[in-house]
């Protein structure tokens, strides 16, 4: 272990560069370009080439505003939407999460205008306010409801937030020997600022850093750190640590309304998994930005799988039902670390979020919560990688139906499951309409039929938008 701060920090400085040249540009979010997923299998990969409208007077022309270069502007101009510039009048502004309340500008925007974030993204987004959040609500069950459903919040490693709750630290450290812990500035990304610390003495030579000083000013304090439990046996494959990241689309928080895709990624690490050297952020960082600058890392290869990939191994080496409790307890992460901020997010009806959730298996197969990230990194930097996010945001803009893209009563679009509406969404069987045994979550699910999906939701719409026309 280094003895000093700057050597227990990994930082890392690259910047990316994308096969189209999109950049994300925003800094935010947890980046996790860096291809690697197998074409072949990539069903969700693929452009759907929707028409843009049969009824052309009837959809009015959609006019976007974004500082943004990448996928996601290609996506809305394919879409046949115009981008506008400066003072403007727009319906989407696709602006960076720290920019959201500016977009509001004190206007009354018209119903249909969408941004997306929602202003207090960051009691989700930030690592010590979610900590916080979630143990507020496991708080709240256990005084309601009981230990037992309380349970249910249990899937954070333990989490303090310095320098607040520095003494609670010191006494769990205590009470834990041997225990490792992972230090992350609270509002940081991409890996910058950790390190893992075994020893006291080791965070008392940080706690010296100015950054940890109670006098300074909350803007001085945006170093302020959680220290966490390392996760010490995570799950491997091929002997190496990987991390899930998921995508949910929460389209209001008032009711809490949501959507999870069906694909996502796994993020390995390079060099294989051990505990002797603490210090190497190639072993325990699976950040693509991390890994990608390691010398031997293999940018055809990349460093990920893709999320079916994943679970059809799990289900080879643990069977059908191991897994199927392993995604119900996905679920109950997504469901409950949001209903945990639902009380505190501010739910403008103008607001949506695509998140990427983060996601770490242990070797027993329990998922753990490790971060929520705001703006999910839409930057491509493999054409497979390119194409599965145009998919995905192709089908989040048929989500959020600024357009009229759809009907409104789906609860499947592309790749997006709807989860949560007010209340749990089932999967519909076509033989039995009573049946509500299943959640219509889908991690993992088959994307095959994707086209032909979107074509059938389009049919619909445009049947809709014929029947409203005058004859
Ligand atoms: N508690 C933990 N136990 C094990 N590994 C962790 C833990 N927290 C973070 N990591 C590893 O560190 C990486 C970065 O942590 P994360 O909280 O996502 O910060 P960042 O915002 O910098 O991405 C994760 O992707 C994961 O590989
Ligand atoms: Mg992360």
């Amino acid at each position: 272990m280094h003895t000093n701060q700057t050597k227990l920090c990994w930082q890392q400085t690259t910047t990316t560069t994308t096969m189209t040249d999109r950049t994300s540009g925003s800094g935010s979010g947890g980046g996790d370009s860096g291809g690697g997923a197998d074409e072949k299998r990539g069903s969700s990969g693929t452009q759907v080439v929707l028409p843009r409208s049969s009824l052309p007077g009837e959809r009015r022309v959609i006019r976007f505003r974004t500082h943004f270069v990448n996928t996601v502007v290609d996506v809305m101009t394919h879409l046949g939407w115009q981008q506008v510039q400066g003072q403007e009048e727009w319906d989407m502004n696709w602006c960076d999460v720290g920019w959201v309340r500016e977009a509001f500008d004190g206007r009354q925007l018209p119903d249909h205008a969408r941004v997306p974030h929602f202003p207090t993204h960051y009691e989700l987004t930030r690592k010590d306010h979610m900590a916080k959040n979630v143990k507020k609500m496991k708080r709240k069950l256990e005084r309601e409801e009981g230990k037992a459903a309380a349970k249910r919040c249990d899937f954070m490693p333990e989490t303090f937030w310095l320098p607040h709750d520095y003494r609670m630290f010191v006494e769990e450290f205590k009470r834990k020997p041997g225990t490792v812990w992972i230090m992350k500035p609270v509002g940081s990304a991409q890996g910058k600022g950790i390190f893992l610390v075994s020893k006291l003495s080791e965070l008392m030579e940080f706690k010296r850093d100015t950054r940890f000083d109670h006098q300074q000013r909350d803007d001085e304090r945006q170093q302020a750190y959680i220290v966490q439990r390392y996760l010490q046996r995570p799950y491997l494959i091929g002997g190496k640590k990987f991390d899930l990241r998921i995508y949910i689309l929460v389209t209001s928080y008032n009711p809490l309304c949501f959507w999870l895709y069906r694909e996502g990624f796994a993020r390995f690490s390079g060099a294989p998994f051990s505990m002797e050297d603490l210090s190497n952020a190639f072993v325990h960082l699976t950040n693509v930005a991390i890994q990608k600058q390691a010398a031997d890392y293999d940018k055809s290869k990349g460093c990920k799988w893709l999320m079916s990939q994943v679970k059809r191994y799990l289900q080879a080496r643990h069977g059908r039902a191991a897994v199927q409790k392993f995604l119900r307890d996905v679920d109950n992460i997504i469901l409950t670390s949001l209903e945990a901020v639902q009380p505190v997010m501010f739910s403008d009806k103008h607001c949506f979020e695509l998140y990427g959730f983060d996601i770490l298996i242990d070797a027993d197969l329990k998922p753990w919560l490790i971060e929520v990230n705001a703006s999910p990194s839409l930057t491509a930097d493999t054409a497979s990688d390119y194409r599965f996010k145009y998919g995905m945001l192709e089908d989040m803009f048929t989500v959020i139906n600024i357009d009229d893209r759809r009907v409104g009563d789906e609860v499947r679009v592309g790749g997006f499951d709807l989860v949560w509406n007010d209340g749990p969404v089932h999967r519909p069987n076509p033989f039995n309409p009573a049946d509500k045994s299943t959640p219509n979550s889908n991690l993992g699910g088959s994307l095959l039929d994707r086209k032909e999906n979107l074509l059938h939701i389009h049919k619909r719409a445009t049947e809709k938008l014929q029947a409203k026309q005058p004859s």
